[in-house]
């Protein structure tokens, strides 16, 4: 049985250092990808009250959605599309301050203000990303970066 979820009240940083090694040890538990992607979108969306937290899965050549905390998402993104099929072709995170300013961004939600969207790789291929959408401008920088990609190395 898993500990409940413990985050103090600190900035980013401290919220993601406490964060990773509660999300390592949940995860080290399980071997089932979906169960581990169902935890992982519900720590970071519970410690840091996202919009929408989730995870796309490469299937069939296309991203299908995945587990996922927020309100109702578009299922599929082709390769190239938006900014979770962007992420997918540049095997790369983008964050995207504005998504108004980002040519091609796919509104799910049209309260989405940014976005943080991050590849999950395996033996070198991306195989799902990791998708974080908030309501406020420029929420994610290079502290969300690093311990996002963090994050999806333990899946
Ligand atoms: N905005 C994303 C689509 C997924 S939703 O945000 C959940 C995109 O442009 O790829």
């Amino acid at each position: 049985m898993a500990e409940e979820l413990k985050i103090g009240a600190g900035s980013k940083e401290e919220k993601y250092r406490e964060l990773v090694p509660q999300i390592e040890a949940v995860v080290e538990g399980e071997t089932d990808f979906i169960a581990n992607m169902a935890n992982v979108a519900s720590m970071l969306h519970e410690t840091f009250r996202f919009w929408w937290t989730g995870f796309y899965r490469v299937t069939e050549g296309m991203l299908v959605l995945g587990p996922f905390q927020g309100p109702l998402a578009c299922t599929r993104i082709k390769k190239g599309k938006g900014v979770c099929g962007t992420a997918w072709e540049r095997e790369e995170t983008v964050v995207v301050p504005d998504v108004d300013a980002f040519p091609g961004h796919i509104a799910c939600s049209s309260l989405s203000r940014s976005e943080i969207v991050v590849p999950v790789k395996r033996n070198g291929e991306v195989i799902a990303v990791l998708d974080i959408d908030s309501k406020e401008l420029s929420t994610f920088d290079e502290i969300d970066k690093k311990y996002l990609e963090e994050v999806v190395k333990v899946l």
